[in-house]
């Protein structure tokens, strides 16, 4: 099957690199025929264009691999990939995390599929082992650290007593982040990848705008040693349960026991781990950002489709996020503490505070009418 790639970044070059060096049969299979770049300055492999057309009009190209990153032009290029009757590869979880509805149904209109293990958890198998476990159980739940750039910079924060300014310049150099900031340290990626293990978890769409969402741009390093002084470590975590008619689903920064698992997982690594009836836990921990354990996910995908393995074609619902059904106890610091009276369990200092026990929907509107740029809040009892 020849494939078409769009974009050659990190991800896209990861891919070129993994098929053009074809080291198992699988891989053989399979060939780069274009590539699309942005300019003719970064014509740098003689596949390369700058016309996609030369990718989506060509008949003699079976499989589109999107790996742009952005919203736009990345969706409409994979929509009319898929309206050409071409089987999309997508590791570009902000585009298909806002366009999933939209893909899903063009692909099932046209008959082909649309892939996306690298949009969420990198190289580790995450995707690939929901599809297996929903082949013989219901997924009641899943946690994951799904963001290697603020896990990176929490664990050396805490190794290290460093910065988060310096701490982020750090990781933005290793490769790990996004291209606009924030959608690390504002929980924008998690949230996205949230979205797309419901989808693969319970089978449903949610609405990526619903989904509570907090992140670590405002920790200090009082944050990190107060958890310290009661044994938990903190590390930003995307989760969502099900409750039949409607899903929870947040991210959050949470003080996870030191003796968790999660406590322990280093730098970039990710872990997710999922729970249903009769599997119980099981964690999947790796690789979950950088150029070739991502492109590894994207070319599992391609020998998915050569082998017509994970379909994912049936057409799904949308189900209402409802955070009243997340209960906690949620550490706060803030200047308006005042706001917070009437959910304040005990006071740590003049700024910060443990909740008593309340739904996490409390809590955001509380957070939405302090409307304190500065404020940081976490589950305290993760
Ligand atoms: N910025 C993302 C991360 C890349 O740091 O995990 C992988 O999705």
């Amino acid at each position: 099957m020849k494939i078409g790639l769009l974009g050659h970044g990190v991800v896209g070059s990861g891919v070129a690199a993994i098929i053009d060096a074809n080291k198992t049969w699988e891989v053989e299979e399979v060939s780069v025929k274009k590539i699309l770049v942005k300019s003719e300055a970064e014509k740098n492999d003689p596949r390369c264009t700058t016309d996609v057309n030369e990718i989506l009009d060509d008949p003699d190209i079976d499989i589109v691999v999107e790996c742009m990153g952005g919203l736009e032009p990345a969706h409409t290029f994979v929509k009319r990939a898929l309206a050409n009757g071409k089987y999309a590869v997508t590791s570009n979880k902000k585009m298909l995390a806002a366009y999933c509805e939209d893909l899903f149904e063009e692909a099932r209109k046209h008959g082909v599929t649309i892939h996306y293990e690298a949009a969420c958890g990198g190289g580790i198998p995450w995707m690939a082992s929901l599809d297996r476990t929903r082949r013989v159980d219901d997924i009641q739940s899943f946690r994951g650290i799904f963001n290697g750039t603020t896990n990176y910079i929490l664990s050396k924060m805490k190794e290290e007593g460093s910065d988060f300014d310096v701490m982020l310049k750090e990781a933005q150099k290793l490769g790990y982040a996004e291209r606009d900031p924030s959608d690390d340290i504002d929980g924008y990626d998690v949230r996205s990848k949230v979205a797309l293990s419901v989808v693969k978890a319970f089978d449903d769409l949610v609405d990526v705008n619903a989904i509570s969402t907090y992140g670590i741009r405002n920790i200090k390093p009082f944050d990190l040693q107060y958890a310290a002084s009661i044994g938990r470590t903190v590390k930003l975590i995307g989760m969502a349960e099900n409750f039949g008619t409607s899903v929870s689903a947040f991210v959050i920064p949470s003080f996870v026991r030191d003796e968790d698992l999660f406590a322990a997982v280093p730098l970039n690594f990710n872990i997710i781990e999922s729970r249903s009836e009769t599997l119980g836990a099981a964690a999947f921990y790796g690789q979950g950002a950088g150029s070739l354990p991502t492109a590894h996910a994207v070319v599992q995908n391609v020998i998915d489709i050569v082998k017509n393995q994970d379909p994912e074609i049936n057409e799904k619902t949308s189900r209402p996020v409802n955070n009243a059904l997340h209960e906690g106890t949620f550490y706060v610091r803030t200047d308006k503490t005042n706001l917070f009276s009437s959910v304040i369990d005990h006071p740590i200092n003049e700024h910060a505070f443990i909740t008593r026990r309340i739904p996490l929907s409390r809590l955001d509107e509380i957070v939405r009418r302090t409307d304190d740029p500065l404020l940081f809040a976490a589950e305290a009892d993760a």
